[in-house]
C-alpha cells in the first residue's frame, strides 16, 4: 500500500517548481522550493521535528512534558503539531503582530497561545523570549525549544532541505536564496550545499531592508517571521547562535512594498500562492537571477503559504491603511493634504523618555503656532531623521492632560513622560479617502491623526487640513 503510518512522514519532501515571470528576461533557471506543502504548512516542520526528537534523546523532554516556544507562529504550528503527534502539552508564546490565521491555527492544533506585546526591548521580562523562558522553567516538565539557538534547527535543514534540492536539481544548483529569520535554514541549507558541491553553491539572504542583518537600522517591518528588528531600546543585539554568517555570501536588502507586491503578482500571474518572505526571497532570487546565465541554477526557498496572510498582504483594506496603496487618484486622498514642505520634514514625535518639561514646552509652542497641542510618541529612533514604523507609536501625550496631571501633582516636571502616555492617534494611509478620515476624525477626541506611508509614519495631519483639501469651508 502507498501509505504513511504516522503524520509525521509528511514533513518536508517538498517539491521544486519552475518560475517563469512575464517581463523577466534572463535566461537563468529560476525554481522555488514549495515549503507549504509540508504537512504542517512551512518549512518551520522541519525543525519541529527535530528539536523534539533531539530532546527526548538527551533525555530533555519526557512522556507528560509540555513544549514550549516563543514563535511568530510557524514554529509553534510545527512543534504543536508535532506535539499532539506525539502526546505532548504545547504552549507557545505570540507577538501581538502574528496574524489571526496562525494564531487560530495554533489553537486547532490545541496549543495554550500566549499574546506578548511585539513592541518590547529585549531585556523587558514581558518580551515573548523571555516568557517563553520562565513558563519553560515554572511549568513541571517543561522545554524550550528554543529555535534561535537550538543546534537542531540548521542541522534538521542540513540533513533534509540541502539533500533535497541536490538530488532535486541532480546537482546543477548555483544559487541558493533564503530569508534569515533564526538562520537556520540559510545556515543548514547553505552548509550542505556549499559541502557538497565543493564550494560551488554561492548562498544568498534575503532581507526585509531594515533589519539588521542586511545592515538596517533595525527599525520594524511588516514581513513576518523574516529578519531582525532591534528595538530602539534594546542595549545591545545579539544574533541568534543557529544563524552560521560564514556560510552565507551576500544578504540583499527588499522593501515590505516590494516584497508584498512580489507575491501579489505572482499570486495573479502564476497562482502561486505564498506569504510575506516568501515575497522576499523571490524579489532578492529574481535579482540575482538577472545577472545570470543559461548554465545558471538559482532555488528560492518559499517558507509559507499566503493563505495565512489573506488579511494582511492579500487584503487591499489593510495595506491602504498602512499606505502601501496609493488609493484612488480621481479622489482627494489624505497624503493629498499634506504639504510638501510637511512631506519633507521629519514627522513631530515625542520620544517616551523625555521629560514632562519638555514635552509641555513643545505642547505650549504648538499650541501658540495654532496647530492641535498633541503628540504621537514612541521609542527614540534610532536616526535622528528616521520616521517611525506605525507600531511603534504606542500613545499620544495632550497638553490638557498632562497639566491636569501636573496640577494635580500625579508627576513632576523632571519626570519621564512614560507613565503620561495616552490613547494612541488615530493614523491613515496616504492613499485613503479624504472624506472618510474626516468623518472618523470628527468623532475622534484629537483633531490630529498620523499619516502612514509604507508603513512609516510620514506626517501629522488635522482636520482643518482635510477640510482645505476637500474644498470645505
Ligand atoms: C514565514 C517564515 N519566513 C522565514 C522564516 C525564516 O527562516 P529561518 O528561521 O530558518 O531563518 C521563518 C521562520 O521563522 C518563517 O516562519
Amino acid at each position: 500500500m502507498d501509505v504513511h503510518e504516522s503524520l509525521l512522514e509528511l514533513i518536508g519532501d517538498t517539491p521544486l517548481v519552475r518560475l517563469r515571470t512575464p517581463g523577466d528576461d534572463h535566461s537563468a533557471r529560476l525554481y522555488a522550493k514549495l515549503e507549504y506543502l509540508s504537512v504542517g504548512g512551512s518549512v518551520k516542520d522541519r525543525i519541529a521535528l527535530r528539536m523534539i526528537e533531539d530532546a527526548e534523546r538527551r533525555g530533555l523532554l519526557k512522556p507528560g512534558g509540555t513544549v514550549v516556544e516563543a514563535s511568530s507562529g510557524n514554529t509553534g504550528v510545527g512543534l504543536a503539531l508535532v506535539a499532539a503527534a506525539k502526546g505532548y502539552r504545547a504552549v507557545i508564546v505570540i507577538p501581538d503582530k502574528t496574524s489571526a490565521e496562525k494564531a487560530a491555527t495554533l489553537r486547532a492544533l490545541g496549543a495554550e497561545v500566549v499574546v506578548r506585546p511585539g513592541m518590547l526591548p529585549i531585556d523587558h521580562p514581558d518580551q515573548v523570549v523571555n516568557t517563553a523562558t520562565r513558563l519553560a522553567a515554572e511549568i513541571p516538565g517543561g522545554w524550550m525549544a528554543a529555535q534561535y539557538d537550538n543546534p537542531a534547527n540548521p542541522e534538521a535543514h542540513y540533513a533534509t532541505t540541502g539533500p533535497e534540492i541536490w538530488q532535486q536539481t541532480e546537482g546543477r544548483i548555483t544559487h541558493l536564496v533564503c530569508c534569515v529569520g533564526t538562520g537556520g535554514t540559510i545556515s543548514g541549507t547553505g552548509r550542505y550545499l556549499k559541502e557538497v558541491s565543493g564550494g560551488g553553491v554561492r548562498v544568498i539572504g534575503a532581507d526585509p531592508d531594515s533589519s539588521v542583518y542586511s545592515g538596517g537600522d533595525g527599525r520594524p517591518y511588516f514581513v513576518e517571521a523574516a529578519g531582525r528588528w532591534r528595538h530602539p531600546e534594546t542595549p545591545e543585539d545579539c544574533w541568534p547562535a543557529s544563524f552560521h554568517q560564514e556560510v552565507v555570501d551576500e544578504i540583499l536588502p527588499v522593501t515590505d512594498r516590494e516584497s508584498i507586491m512580489t507575491i501579489r503578482r505572482t499570486a495573479r500571474e502564476s497562482g502561486l500562492l505564498v506569504g510575506g518572505s516568501a515575497g522576499t526571497a523571490l524579489a532578492a532570487a529574481r535579482r540575482v537571477a538577472a545577472g545570470l546565465g543559461p548554465d545558471d541554477l538559482v532555488v528560492a526557498v518559499l517558507p509559507d503559504s499566503g493563505k495565512q496572510y489573506l488579511s494582511k498582504y492579500f487584503d487591499d483594506g489593510w495595506l491602504l491603511r498602512l499606505g502601501f496603496l496609493d488609493g484612488d487618484p480621481a479622489t482627494v486622498r489624505v497624503a493629498d493634504a499634506l504639504t510638501d514642505g510637511e512631506r519633507a520634514r521629519p514627522l513631530p514625535y515625542l520620544h517616551r523618555h523625555r521629560t514632562v518639561g519638555e514635552a509641555l514646552a513643545e505642547l505650549r509652542a504648538r499650541e501658540a503656532a495654532g496647530a492641535e497641542p498633541v503628540l504621537p510618541a514612541g521609542p527614540a529612533p534610532v536616526g535622528p531623521s528616521r520616521r517611525p514604523t506605525a507600531p511603534e507609536l504606542v500613545g499620544a501625550v495632550r497638553l490638557v492632560e498632562l497639566d491636569e496631571a501636573v496640577a494635580a501633582g500625579r508627576v513632576g516636571p523632571d519626570q519621564s513622560l512614560d507613565e503620561q502616555l495616552g490613547a494612541p492617534l488615530p493614523q491613515f494611509g496616504g492613499g485613503e479617502s479624504a472624506e472618510q478620515a474626516l468623518a472618523t476624525l470628527r468623532s475622534a477626541p484629537d483633531a490630529t491623526a498620523v499619516v502612514l506611508h509604507d508603513g512609516h509614519a510620514v506626517g501629522l495631519v488635522t482636520e482643518e487640513q482635510l477640510r482645505a483639501a476637500l474644498g470645505r469651508p
